[in-house]
């Protein structure tokens, strides 16, 4: 009697396998983490990210040009500000004319159709490298999200489609709403990383930004009283649906490897987008393994992506969009 039923005759050639295959990579699939500083044709490869950049203005323009010509249609901005404009509030980030507000505009006259979102969050502005305001040695939660707030509006008026925040206080997803809606901006939407857990997968990109917390007396050495901790998991589900409650349009989950049975959960859990970030620490372990000749690049690059959309990423940001866009 038995085998009737033999799996192997579905994975008999390509044919049948790409027949019968559940999890298909597209371009669609992808949001593009882009690195902007000052000055003029600025294009600076970072250390721990090798053939990954921090572009100017005007090679940003260039390069979101490139990426819409590959299909790439969304972009998350981060932004690289000089020292002597990092303080405790994170002043800066409100400047009307500030890099983040510079580089939204320079994307969306490029390459209007572009969705643009923005990292809302301190710690690239802050002279401490947290996502929040300082106050005797703690991380202030009310007065930060009121921050957070203001951050969004100035990237709303400076024509952002979202706004990513990826800071994890409590209540800050209502604020900001809140400010949105009152200032007629109903359309602008919210990405929240609802489910940001403290991870040392962060430790390239804060290289990028130049963004760690500081190693200085009274100034939390690290993000733990705000991102998550890393053994739980009914608290990532408890996160994510306040995040939904208060206005989140779109909710993330990130780290994204190390985190796929969260991803699984959160997509069982709710009816919005699902995001997972597939962070620098796991961009830089890809490259550096094959530098050393150790794994195959481009194989473990969309095993990885598939794996992240068949946990239940309906939207995957990633430092290898191109790479990968490229390889379809
Ligand atoms: C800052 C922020 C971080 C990342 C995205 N936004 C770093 C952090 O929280 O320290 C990490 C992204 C990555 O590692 O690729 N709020």
């Amino acid at each position: 009697m038995y085998p009737y039923r033999r799996n192997r005759r579905l994975r008999t050639n390509e044919s049948i396998r790409s027949l019968v295959r559940e999890t298909i990579i597209t371009p669609n699939d992808f949001l593009v983490p882009l690195f902007v500083v000052e000055g003029k044709n600025v294009k600076e490869e970072i250390a721990s990210m090798p053939n990954y950049f921090r572009y100017s203005l005007d090679l940003l323009e260039k390069e979101v040009k490139e990426l819409w010509n590959l299909g790439l249609k969304s972009v998350l901005l981060f932004v690289k500000v000089p020292d002597n404009l990092k303080d405790n509030k994170g002043t800066e980030a409100l400047n009307p004319n500030g890099l983040m507000q510079r580089a939204i505009k320079t994307v969306k006259n490029a390459c209007p159709d572009m969705l643009v979102m923005t990292d809302v969050a301190l710690d690239p502005y802050s002279s401490y490298g947290h996502d929040g305001i300082i106050q005797n040695g703690l991380i202030v939660n009310d007065e930060t999200a009121n921050i957070l707030a203001e951050m969004s509006l100035s990237h709303a008026k400076a024509g952002a489609d979202f706004v990513a925040p990826s800071d994890m206080m409590d209540g800050r997803i209502l604020t900001i709403r809140e400010a949105l809606e009152e200032e007629g901006y109903i359309n602008t939407g919210i990405m929240s990383y609802s489910a940001k857990y403290a991870s040392a997968f962060y430790g390239p990109f804060r290289d990028a930004l130049d963004s760690a917390p500081v190693d200085m007396k009274d100034i939390p050495k690290d993000k733990k009283t705000y991102q998550m901790d890393y053994a739980n998991r009914i608290e990532a589900i408890r996160e994510t649906e306040m995040d939904i409650d208060e206005g989140a349009d779109i909710v993330m989950v990130k780290p994204g490897l190390c985190y796929l049975d969260i991803v699984r959960e959160i997509k069982n859990a709710v009816d919005v987008p699902v995001a997972v970030y597939q962070v620098s620490g796991e961009y830089a372990m890809l490259k550096a393994a094959a530098e050393k000749g150790w794994l195959d690049h481009d194989a473990v690059m969309m095993e990885q992506v598939t794996a992240i959309k068949r946990a239940g990423a309906d939207i995957i940001a990633s430092y290898f969009a191109k790479d990968v866009v490229k390889l379809l």
